[in-house]
């Protein structure tokens, strides 16, 4: 069978299982507003899903995601999803020869777009915690050249859960800039972080700041995100864009319901993710060999350090997932340091976060001792 058909097909078991606790995938599973739920009938109900939206999305909500950053002098183009806008700034901004550069660990897919496109890849190593598992500005120094079109940060980092300080930030833009790198400054995960600054306050004519509802918000299935740049970036993007005909209205409308009442609402799922960090750092610490290096993560998700432990990532994947937890093996983010560590979500009922809690312990035991490990994705 095709590798796709065999990754489809995994996915498809999981979400066909309707005990599964997601400890994977850094959704939110915390109920919805009230107020986004009616949104969502709402754009059902006045017929709102029979037009196409604004090409660039609908203007309230680009001011709001604007308000939200505090980036009011930048413009927006709302995506499906923050990884489309990922792919589309990849794909219109390298060529052939092209450099990029990002972090190993980080996140895969925009290093599969620029290579796609043709650029060389260079993935600067930051599992290393004599630098705190951060990109320094040596490493970012030594490694950029006259080629290097796109630097592509994500911060917080998944799947390390570390954030970058406002002088990090500035100094990391600053190299950018003597060489006219654009950077793409991935900022998924920002809400969760205990402080986060925008590279986009000091580099506006370059940087490209991601926007996502999938975590914070939690609304992965509905695919809503953005791009966010100066008006010249947003120019260029909006002369070919996948998607002329607008994002989906019914995601647009849920999106917007969600900002207004974030002040609100978000307070409460920070702190549930929160007390679920700590719930799994006190668990993980009773265990030989299992470490959370990253404590607390600025992301809605931790790493847990398995290496000194003897057992494959993916052989603890699987065995949990026997017991319908999923959690997410470290080779998803990294070939070099994937053998090392297990990533789990924590925008969980901390319900879910207690069964994984007290399963951990057999599972590692099991884990040792499985010869056949399946396919992971
Ligand atoms: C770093 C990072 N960027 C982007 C995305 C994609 O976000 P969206 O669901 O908005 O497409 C993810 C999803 O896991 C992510 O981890």
């Amino acid at each position: 069978m095709h590798q796709f058909e065999i990754k489809n097909a995994y996915f498809d078991k999981l979400s066909r299982n309707p005990n599964l606790r997601w400890l994977g995938q850094n959704t939110n599973h915390l109920p919805l507003p009230e107020e986004v739920k009616q949104a969502i009938s709402d754009a059902v109900v006045d017929d709102a899903i029979r037009l196409y939206a604004p090409p660039l999305g609908i203007e309230e909500l680009r001011q709001l995601i604007l308000a939200d950053l505090g980036l009011n002098d930048l413009s927006v183009m709302v995506t499906d999803g923050a990884i489309e806008g990922l792919y589309h700034a990849c794909r219109t901004l390298m060529r052939p020869g092209d450099h990029f550069i990002t972090t190993d660990p980080g996140w895969q897919w925009p290093v599969r777009f620029a290579d796609e496109a043709g650029a060389t890849i260079d993935e600067i190593p930051i599992y290393d915690s004599a630098q705190n598992f951060k990109l320094t500005i040596e490493q970012l120094q030594d490694a950029v050249t006259d080629a290097t079109r796109v630097v592509y940060l994500v911060d917080p980092n998944n799947p390390l859960g570390i954030c970058y300080s406002p002088e990090e930030i500035n100094d990391l833009a600053g190299i950018c800039a003597e060489v006219g790198a654009y950077l793409i400054h991935d900022c998924t995960y920002r809400h969760f972080a205990y402080s986060h600054s925008l590279a986009a306050l000091h580099y506006p004519e370059r940087t490209i700041t991601t926007y996502s509802f999938s975590k914070w918000l939690g609304l992965a299935g509905l695919r809503v995100g953005a791009l966010v740049a100066s008006a010249d970036v947003i120019e260029r993007f909006a002369a070919a864009p996948p998607n002329n005909l607008g994002s989906n209205v019914l995601s647009q409308r849920a999106a917007i319901a969600g900002l207004k009442v974030k002040a609100r609402w978000f307070p409460h799922v920070l702190q549930v993710q929160r007390l679920n960090q700590s719930l799994i750092k006190a668990a993980t610490c009773q265990i030989d060999g299992l470490i959370t290096p990253i404590y607390p993560s600025n992301g809605n998700f931790m790493i847990i350090d398995v290496s000194a432990a003897g057992i494959n990532p993916d052989a603890l994947v699987q065995v949990l997932q026997r017991e319908d937890i999923m959690i997410r093996q470290g080779g998803y983010h990294s070939q070099r340091f994937g053998g090392r560590f297990v990533k789990v979500s924590t925008t969980v009922p901390t319900e879910w976060v207690e069964a994984f809690c007290d399963a951990l312990p057999a599972a590692v035991d099991m884990a040792r001792g499985l010869n056949e490990v399946g396919q992971q994705f």
